[in-house]
């Protein structure tokens, strides 16, 4: 049912999944996302409060219907406030989904107080095994504390622990295979992401993307995997079942792949975005953004807010168009979008 006040676009769909920017710093620096030397950060001063976020969050569950919220970046774990904003989110009602996308860096030492502030889940960024490889595609030494973070994550009951990972050509392209098995075998749910043009350098390409189709042959050629039957809904990854393999908890084994260039979902997005300097996004590619940040210093009430961010939403494009000749990438990189 679609609640009274919901944040419903011209074409009928329902945003009901927020996705809350915390920081746009991060400590990696995957090429896909941003340069090795980094960006220049957002001033502090424009970064929503953790009350703000707080706030925004609540006029979200409250008056607008939204049902899941994902803490992003940036890097979210790099944000000090993240256990009080999560506890905050789980107090309300109805209590949301909460989930954090994160490259995993510090999940360690935060997986257990996230999960007792109420954390249900994560989804962290593993693109490769091979710690070579990590330092060429996130420009860091890493990849041990990544792992650490994973194994943290799984023990304290934030599962089923999610893992995201992009192809890219030339760096890991061959390890698809590699990826499924150290998934199958620690029990998390691996999807792969078709590598999308939001990355600060410009030097998305088309025609080296790695593709869905790809991914699938190359997965193939070692794994038997059948079409899932669960419905899909308004996930973007299309999930198969590895024949063969179980879950920790019994259930048939998945894997995804998001074709978000090639398969696009976007008929189906139920998804709101909030940058950290407190801006509505209605798609990751979207062009303009609503401001909620100056309106919520001056003064706006509850409502005012909710309103402004129901007309941000009424206005989402039918679909990203990154196939059309006119398709132009937003100004904003991914890292200061939120995943
Ligand atoms: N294309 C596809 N996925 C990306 N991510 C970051 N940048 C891109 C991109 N250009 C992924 C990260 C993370 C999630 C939030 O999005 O790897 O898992
Ligand atoms: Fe950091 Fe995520 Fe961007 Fe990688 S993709 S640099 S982990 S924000």
């Amino acid at each position: 049912m679609v609640s009274a006040g919901a944040l419903v676009d011209r074409y009928g769909r329902v945003a009901t999944d927020l996705r809350v920017s915390l920081t746009d710093r991060c400590n990696l620096r995957c090429s896909y996302c941003m340069p090795p030397e980094g960006l220049p950060w957002l001033p502090s001063a424009e970064i929503l409060t953790d009350d703000e976020v707080i706030r925004l969050v609540r006029i979200a569950v409250e008056q607008l219907g939204i049902t899941e919220v994902r803490f992003t970046g940036g890097e979210p774990l790099l944000r000090p406030g993240l256990a009080k904003i999560v506890a905050a989110a789980a107090q309300l009602s109805p209590r949301p989904t909460l989930s954090v996308t994160t490259n995993g860096i510090g999940l360690e030492r935060l997986a257990e107080p996230l999960r007792a502030a109420g954390l249900d889940r994560v989804n962290v960024s593993l693109d490769t095994l091979q710690p070579s490889r990590f330092e060429r595609l996130a420009h860091r030494r890493r990849l041990p504390d990544v792992l650490a973070g994973l194994a943290a994550a799984a023990s304290a009951g934030l599962n089923p622990v999610k893992l995201n990972a992009v192809l890219l050509r030339g760096i890991n392209d061959d390890e698809a295979p590699q990826l499924l098995q150290f998934a199958l075998t620690h029990g998390y749910e691996l999807r792969f992401i078709e590598q999308m043009p939001l990355d600060a350098q410009h030097s998305w390409d088309r025609a080296s993307m790695v593709t869905a189709e790809e991914i699938l042959a190359a997965l193939q050629a070692v794994f038997t995997l059948t079409p899932d039957p669960a419905v899909r809904g308004a996930a973007p990854a299309e999930t198969w079942l590895v024949e063969g393999h179980r879950t920790p908890s019994g259930a048939p084994a998945k894997v995804g792949v998001i074709g978000s260039v090639t398969r696009p979902f976007c008929g189906a997005c139920d998804r709101t975005r909030l940058t950290a300097d407190g801006q509505v996004r209605n798609c990751l590619f979207a062009r303009e953004e609503s401001d909620l940040r100056g309106p919520m210093r001056s003064g706006a009430t509850d409502e005012e807010l909710a309103d402004r961010w129901r007309a941000a939403m009424a206005s989402k494009a039918a679909g990203h168009g990154i196939d059309d000749p006119s398709f132009l990438q937003p100004a904003r990189p991914m890292s200061a979008i939120g995943g």
